[in-house]
């Protein structure tokens, strides 16, 4: 058995922030944890700051993220008195792609698409998991195809390092119920359609019936919309 498959097993019996402290123990605090401030993001930072557990949390701004967002940002700061790290991107990076193709170069084709989130999200993600030995993220099975095959806990190989996701198989209503439950502060933008929540040029609301993420790059097919945090299936 692999380390991520025992790993799960000495797990498999405790709840989330039991969990968490597990982890963070064995791996000596080098946890860290993503939040774009999302529902999911919320439950989790809600459960860290309240168990004041030992692990780090970090958000990715990319500069081009919705007012709605800077506003749960601020509120889960004043709710909870503890630091989220910024990671910003590279300021020559980003300087260099705007000059030369303009603020919204993602529209014209997947390749810039891809250009933008690599410098806006990928590289300072980076940055933000060096010196970490597990990823925490908001990942939920249902949000997508693609992430119905991932697993709870996976290797990274790319990033080098152990992805959790504590809520992979919570449903939709469970992440809300909590929310609601702990009154825990939550983007607005959800109750306006958007179930899923990105930068601001890049997401829509969706339509009854429509998928998750249908509203994330929604100009593009359906099978290259990942931005490249999450985009292989690793074992
Ligand atoms: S994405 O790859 O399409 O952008 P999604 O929005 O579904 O990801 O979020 C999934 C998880 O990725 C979140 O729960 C969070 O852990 C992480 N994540 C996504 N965007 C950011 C961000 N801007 N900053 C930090 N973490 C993020
Ligand atoms: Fe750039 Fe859009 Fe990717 Fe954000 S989601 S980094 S604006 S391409």
């Amino acid at each position: 058995m692999d380390l991520t498959q025992n790993l799960l097993m000495d797990i498999k019996k405790l709840d989330i922030p039991e969990s968490l402290a597990f982890l963070a123990n064995r791996f000596n605090g080098k946890l860290i944890f993503s939040s774009s401030f999302g529902w999911e993001d919320q439950v989790l930072t809600h459960i860290i700051f309240s168990n004041h557990l030992p692990i780090k949390v970090f958000t990715l701004d990319t500069g081009r993220l919705f007012p709605e967002t800077y506003s749960v940002w601020s509120r889960t700061i004043e709710r909870y008195g503890k630091p989220i790290d910024a990671f910003y991107p590279d300021t020559e990076l980003v300087g260099n792609m705007v000059s030369r193709k303009g603020p919204t170069s993602f529209y014209e084709s997947v390749e810039n698409r891809k250009e933008c989130c690599s410098i806006r999200k990928i590289e300072p993600l980076k940055r933000a998991l060096a010196g970490n030995e597990i990823w925490i993220t908001g990942i939920r099975a249902e949000q997508s195809l693609n992430r119905e095959t991932m697993d709870a806990m996976e290797w990274d190989s790319q990033n080098q390092i152990i992805k959790f996701h504590p809520l992979f198989d919570w449903s939709l209503d469970r992440v809300k119920d909590y929310i609601r439950e702990n009154n825990i502060p939550y983007n607005s933008l959800h109750d306006r359609g958007f179930p899923s929540i990105g930068c601001a040029p890049c997401t829509r609301a969706v339509k009854e019936g429509e998928d998750f993420r249908a509203g994330r790059w929604w100009w593009e097919d359906q099978n290259k919309k990942e931005c490249g945090l999450h985009a292989t299936k690793e074992k």
